[in-house]
């Protein structure tokens, strides 16, 4: 490893020296057939990691229930023995794209996760309530039972990744003649993920990294695509998907808020004393990459010249931050950790995010391979001066001696970042969470699933394996005033038999804003319009925000007399859908 370090740092150093932008090529040959077996054995051992951390049979999640991921098999220092809903759905989102491209071994335990799944959303737990605000709720125990310590809570991203993972496997259900398990089994579950979005995506949540508490770009670009894709596949099945097609507009406009000139500020509305260069902006792209989507800039897709500006500015921004990417020139891939700022164990490269800054260039060189040409910008041209420096704006048809010198700079640079993970891989192939800044030793959670399943995605797209389209052409307009979601509420119906005279009216009253605070003068006004004799029906409907409980009470007012219904006040809980609507039968006492 020492040695190949040293050659690396050498052979940057000829490259200078002889003015070329790149490594001296005779050494790149030898190194590429080294990254090659490294890539092999590497693609095996990331399979294996991955499996091995999912329950029931996973050879390092012994007692887990079927289809539960666990983050890594470290129990102290740190403890990641949970499951967390973002690592397990990234980790089925990769194992759903491998059984699509071939790998039928998977399906069992893709089946397992849609049933552990579908148990998890039926807890109460400290984000809210089953099936509702509780979809927020970051971590489980392995035993698919609720975790009450204090945590960055609750996280927006779980509900739409596990949407987008389950939402691939439906759609290749319907594909592959199995409609209604795709409906029956899948949908339910991406059903209640989905109206989690349509309800929160306008909230502040903890971000991806549990820390900042505000609006991430990460959670937002996953909002966008599972309300796009989950709107398709309702209609696909007779569903509805209540606000999903009209909202998914509405994220899209805000996801442009982030975009800052040159780069994505990955944390916003929050005061984070932060620049917002993150790690969180890469994996968006990866999220949201789009196989046939052309370089968009409004949805961030790898080749946009958006992405790459960020992807110079955010990889940049970690060259001079670690004592092991010292003397590495533009060009050439640095370590690349999570933000500049971070602290947790002292702050250090992650492989998933190093991989991350990979797999955003295979997938753009996809991108431009499908599309046909590569467009350089004002805005792309200094991430690639920075490997082809004499190259200028333009566009460039496939075949051509400046997109072929483009391309291949391209892929070699994202071979680089691939090189670095190598770099800094024991021999055995195990990936932790971490690798310290100044020795480039593994660090922090060992065999961390996301850290296998990173390998596996970036290696995928290295080998041109990509995902089905999630619909990005019909969803990149970006609507030309933004608004926010409307407050979600339910529409209940007050019925109360009371047998009233001419002069008398009832209202409701309670503690809440729309039943006026306990206060008589702004009570809500039933009607009476269906009373009779027989049946002496006073009625009002109301919006009332979603799950939420609240007490109430009736009055009578005869001009300035008011009299109130006997105590105990009475109680009740709108359910949890956004325009969901529900009914009170009480009688005057
Ligand atoms: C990528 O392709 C190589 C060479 O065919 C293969 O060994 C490797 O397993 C593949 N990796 C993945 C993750 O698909
Ligand atoms: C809600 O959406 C509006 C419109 O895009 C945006 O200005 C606002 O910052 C968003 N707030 C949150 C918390 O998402
Ligand atoms: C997160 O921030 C919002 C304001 O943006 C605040 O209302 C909420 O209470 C905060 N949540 C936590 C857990 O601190
Ligand atoms: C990409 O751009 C071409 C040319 O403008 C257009 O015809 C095509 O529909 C676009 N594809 C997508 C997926 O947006």
């Amino acid at each position: 490893m020492i040695a190949k370090s040293f050659l690396g740092t050498a052979t940057a150093a000829l490259a200078l020296v002889l003015g070329l932008g790149q490594a001296e090529p005779i050494n790149r040959l030898r190194g590429r057939a080294d990254l090659e077996d490294f890539i092999a054995a590497q693609s095996d051992i990331s399979i294996a990691g991955v499996l091995a951390n999912i329950g029931a049979d996973g050879s390092k999640a012994p007692g887990v229930p079927p289809g539960v991921v666990v983050a890594s098999p470290s129990r102290s220092d740190p403890d990641y023995w949970y499951t967390w809903t973002r690592d397990a759905a990234l980790t089925y989102k990769a194992l759903v794209e491998r059984f699509i491209a071939g790998d039928s071994s998977l399906q069992r335990k893709i089946d397992e996760y849609v049933s552990a799944q579908a148990q998890l959303q039926q807890l109460d737990n400290p984000s809210g309530a089953a099936r509702g605000a509780g979809l927020g709720e970051p971590k489980f125990l392995v035993d698919l039972t609720q975790f009450t310590g204090s945590w960055g809570r609750p996280q927006r991203d779980g509900p739409p990744l596990r949407a987008t993972a389950l939402i691939l496997y439906a759609n290749w259900l319907i594909q592959n003649g199995q409609r209604d398990k795709a409906a029956q089994q899948v949908w339910p579950v991406i059903s209640l993920d989905l109206a989690y979005t349509v309800r929160f995506w306008n909230s502040t949540g903890y971000d991806l990294w549990e820390e900042v508490n505000g609006s991430s770009f990460f959670t937002i670009a996953a909002s966008h695509r599972a309300l796009v894709e989950g709107a398709a596949l309702a209609a696909e099945l007779g569903q509805t998907c209540d606000g999903c097609a009209s909202n998914a507009p509405r994220v899209l406009c805000f996801a442009q808020s982030f975009w800052v000139g040159s780069y994505i500020d990955s944390n916003i509305n929050v005061n984070d004393g932060r620049t917002g260069l993150d790690a969180n902006s890469l994996l968006s792209s990866l999220h949201t990459f789009d196989p046939e989507a052309n370089c968009t800039d409004a949805t961030f897709q790898p080749c946009s010249a958006r992405a790459l500006s960020n992807h110079k500015a955010v990889v940049d921004s970690f060259r001079a931050e670690y004592a092991i990417n010292r003397g590495i020139p533009q060009g050439r891939a640095p370590a690349i950790g999570r933000y500049n700022e971070d602290v947790y164990y002292n702050g250090n490269p992650w492989y998933l995010t190093t991989l991350a800054a990979a797999e955003q260039l295979y997938s753009a060189v996809y991108q431009w391979d499908r599309i046909g040409s590569i467009t350089v910008n004002q805005l792309s041209l200094p991430f690639f001066r920075d490997l082809v420096p004499s190259v200028s704006t333009g566009t460039y048809a496939s075949g051509s001696s400046t997109y072929n010198s483009l391309v291949n700079a391209v892929r070699t640079y994202a071979d680089d970042f691939i090189a670095k993970v190598q770099q800094y891989t024991p021999s055995n192939g195990a990936l932790a969470e971490q690798y310290d800044r100044n020795t480039g030793a593994p660090l922090s959670a060992r065999d961390l699933t996301w850290s296998y399943a990173a390998f596996l995605t970036a290696i995928e797209r290295r080998n041109g394996t990509v995902p089905p389209t999630w619909g990005e052409g019909s969803a990149n307009t970006v609507p030309s005033v933004c608004t926010g979601t409307p407050s979600c509420n339910s529409r209940i119906t007050f019925n109360v038999r009371v047998t009233t005279v001419p002069g008398e009216d009832i209202y409701v009253v309670g503690g809440l804003t729309q039943l006026g605070n306990w206060s008589p003068s702004n009570g809500v006004a039933l009607s009476a319009s269906r009373y009779t004799a027989n049946d002496p029906l006073w009625y009002v409907e109301v919006n009332i925000p979603a799950e939420t409980a609240f007490e109430y009470k009736y009055i009578k007012v005869r001009g300035n007399t008011v009299s109130w219904e006997s105590d105990p006040n009475r109680r009740y809980t709108t359910s949890q859908g956004c325009s969901s609507s529900g009914t009170v039968n009480d009688v005057w006492r």
